[in-house]
Parts: C-alpha cells; structure tokens; sequence
C-alpha cells in the first residue's frame, strides 16, 4: 500500500526524549495547518492500549521472546489498520512514537530472535507500510537508562518491564541502532539527544521541512 500522507517515526533509547520532540513536531505541523495523527508503540488505539499494559508491566517477567514479539506486533497490527493506513490514505501526516525499527532492535537484536522473524511478522501486521523518515534520537546506553530508572524513580508507575533489562540487553539495542541508521541513511537520519531540548527541536524542523 502506498502512503499518500507522511509516516515519519521517532526511535531512540528509553529516556531520549523523543517523546517530547514528537509532540513539539507535532505542533509545527499543526501551526501550518496540516493534519497529523500522533500515535504511540506499542499502543495507540484502545485495544493496542490493552496489550501494551501486558508488554510493560514489570509483574509479566516470565513473557517469552516470542510471545513479547507476537504482541508488538499485535499491537501494531492494530495501530496500522485502525488508526495509521486510514489516516496516510486521507494523506494525512501521522507521528509514532516508536514503530517496526523497535522490534527489530529490541527483539530482533537484544533477545537474539532474529531480523527474519522480525521482517516475517512485519509482511503480516504492517500492509507494506514503512515509514518515510525516521528521527533517531540518539543518547548512549547508559544515560538512556540512567534517565529511565530517574524518571520511574520520580514517578512511580508499573510500566518498567523493559526498562528493568540489563544495561548489555541496552548496549545491543543501541549497537543495532546505530547498525539500521548506517543501513538505511536516507530513511534513519541521527539526531543528537544530548543537545539542548529546543536545539534538537530546530535541527529536527530542518530535517522534516526537507520532506514537506
Ligand atoms: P515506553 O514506556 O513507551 O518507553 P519509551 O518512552 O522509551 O518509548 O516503553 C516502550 C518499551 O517497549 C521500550 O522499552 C521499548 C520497548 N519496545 C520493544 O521492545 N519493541 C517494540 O516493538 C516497541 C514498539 C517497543
């Protein structure tokens, strides 16, 4: 299927801010009057909310792999067909916090299953939607969990199932971060998460406008 809209996605380790610079992308957007539909993985509509609160309860230690990626991607499944196909078909501009790129760092490469299972399950949830461009907000691995233990530290929440992995599950995340980004240049661009939150909001703008 192809995107009449815009599909850009924000990757990046946990606690890289790109969560924040997504919503003040969003807002540009908006200030220019476009349309953009702002989504989040693993979640977005309801009932890809539901499986998300399976995925990052710190209870559910004991999720296989397998059952951890079949749910990313039921997720997604969800998220492509009900909310982010139909909004690209109205060519609108849709933002995600997180998409594909996250399975095949975090279960392709940190839990070993592979990037064919990955690419398998990508062919039936996803309808050969890739995104057009992909912002990496890039931080080391270990600021990023730094960050992520700070932040459920300050606001205690049960949602740190993956933020409880050890720091060389996350050092083979970022490894395979940096692996796609040299990969697919012209898709993944590096943006670096250490800067200043509204210089990383300007180089971002720089970035996107390039694809307006
Ligand atoms: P979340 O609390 O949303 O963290 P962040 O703000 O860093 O995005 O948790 C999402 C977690 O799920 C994060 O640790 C990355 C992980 N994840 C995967 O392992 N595979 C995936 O396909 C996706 C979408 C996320």
């Amino acid at each position: 299927m192809a995107n009449r809209g815009l599909f850009i996605t924000f990757e990046g380790m946990d606690g890289s801010g790109k969560t924040t610079q997504m919503h003040r992308l969003a807002a540009r957007l908006r200030g220019l009057g476009r349309t953009v539909l702002e989504t989040v993985e693993p979640g977005g509509p309801p009932v890809a909310m539901q499986i998300r609160r399976i995925l990052l309860d710190s209870a559910n230690q004991d999720l296989s792999p397998t059952t951890e990626v079949l749910l990313y991607f039921a997720s997604r499944a969800q998220n492509v067909d009900q909310w982010i196909a139909p909004a690209l078909a109205r060519g609108e501009i849709v933002l995600s916090d997180r998409f594909t790129d996250s399975s095949l760092v975090y279960q392709g490469c940190g839990r070993g299953l592979g990037e064919e299972s990955v690419a398998a399950l990508e062919r039936i949830a996803c309808r050969g939607i890739r995104p057009d461009l992909t912002l990496l907000v890039d931080i080391d691995p270990e600021s990023s969990l730094g960050r992520a233990r700070a932040r459920n530290l300050a606001q205690p929440h049960d949602e740190t199932r993956m933020d409880d992995q050890s720091l060389d599950f996350h050092r083979k995340v970022y490894e395979a971060y940096h692996a796609l980004a040299a990969r697919e240049p012209e898709r993944v661009k590096i943006v670096d998460g250490r800067a200043d939150i509204d210089g990383i909001e300007r180089e971002i703008w720089d970035i996107v406008g390039r694809r307006l």
